[in-house]
């Protein structure tokens, strides 16, 4: 076993305490509850899965319905704005055994593609190069969400052509599929800045000035610039997953005291279900403005040492 797969290993396992924090979501019994568990079998929700909504989907943005024409945009749902996947869209395994591991620029054109895929507003996407840059700089604080797929099986979802092979080549060609990602860097400001958003444009120079703009080695706030599921996975727990086990990777590590985003309002409720604080409007400009400032405090280091 080589360290990369040690790595997968120890994040899976991490995140398993964390799912006990959550115990109600376990009760997947129930008809129309949800599972959240990972790895978990999709099976008992294979018939409520059929319409996912992607509640981020602008509601003037090019959505071809194709044949599933009977999908509509999710008005009826009190959602406004979102948009329903519909079915022949959606990715349809009877399984899913999604696995976390720390990205890599190696990963960049996977990260970009779902990037894309994710944000239908281009104002919101982080470019190639913002992208670039923090995975260079501080990708231990970026987390991706992976599952092997058989290529010739169901959908191929928008990261497939950027997926690389399985840890061993295996004769039936399953490669690892990006499906979700976090993408972080350090700000020393409590909350998200613009500037903590941005990102020096000499950061490639032999040397650099010294800029408040994008990644601070020494801040304590780990600022969360891209929380994001393709659109074919949405709405089935996914995200959930990859935040906790984003919040129980970070609580670990002692490099920070906090975690911060901006979210819009609609997104207000699903970070305070993940025990995110509501901090008040933004005054953070990117992408247009109207945010909300969400933060979520880590555990000291002193906590963790008595507490666990
Ligand atoms: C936000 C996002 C990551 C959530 O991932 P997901 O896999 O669809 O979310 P989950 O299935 O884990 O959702 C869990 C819960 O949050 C709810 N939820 C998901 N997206 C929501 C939204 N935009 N607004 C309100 N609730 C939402 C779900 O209905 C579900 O609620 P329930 O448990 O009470 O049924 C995904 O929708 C996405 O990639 N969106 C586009 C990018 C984006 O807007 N990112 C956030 C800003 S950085």
């Amino acid at each position: 076993m080589n360290d990369q797969e040690r790595s997968v290993i120890r994040a899976f396992q991490h995140s398993q305490p964390l799912l006990k924090r959550f115990p109600n979501r376990r009760k997947a019994s129930k008809p129309g509850a949800r599972n959240t568990a990972m790895p978990r079998d999709l099976n008992s929700e294979k018939s409520k899965a059929e319409i996912t909504e992607s509640p981020n989907r602008m509601p003037d943005s090019p959505v071809d319905l194709g044949a599933d024409s009977s999908a509509q945009l999710g008005s009826s749902s009190g959602l406004k704005g979102f948009v329903v996947v519909p079915k022949s869209k959606q990715y349809k395994p009877n399984n899913l055994h999604p696995y976390t591991r720390p990205l890599t620029v190696s990963d960049i054109d996977a990260v970009v593609a779902l990037e894309n895929a994710a944000f239908s507003n281009p104002d919101e996407r982080a470019t190639r190069e913002k992208i670039f840059y923090r995975l260079t700089k501080c990708n231990e604080l970026c987390l991706g969400l992976f599952e092997t797929i058989v290529p010739g099986q169901d959908n191929q979802p928008e990261t497939f052509g950027s997926s690389r092979p399985v840890e061993t080549s295996r004769s039936n060609g399953a490669i690892s599929v990006l499906i979700g990602h976090v993408i972080a860097a350090k700000t020393t400001s409590p909350l998200v800045t613009d500037a903590s958003m941005d990102f020096p444009q000499d950061w490639q120079a032999d040397k650099p000035e010294s800029s408040e703009l994008g990644h601070q080695e020494a801040g304590r706030t780990i600022v969360l610039h891209s929380v994001a599921v393709l659109p074919e996975f949405q709405g089935r727990g996914i995200g959930r997953v990859l935040m906790m086990a984003y919040m129980q990777q970070m609580n670990g590590a002692g490099i920070a005291d906090r975690l911060a985003l901006i979210a819009h309002e609609c997104m207000v409720s699903y970070y305070e279900k993940l025990a995110f604080a509501n901090k008040g409007k933004s005054p953070c400009e990117f992408g247009g403005g109207g945010w909300f400032d969400m933060s979520f405090d880590l555990k000291t280091q002193h906590a963790r040492a008595t507490y666990g």
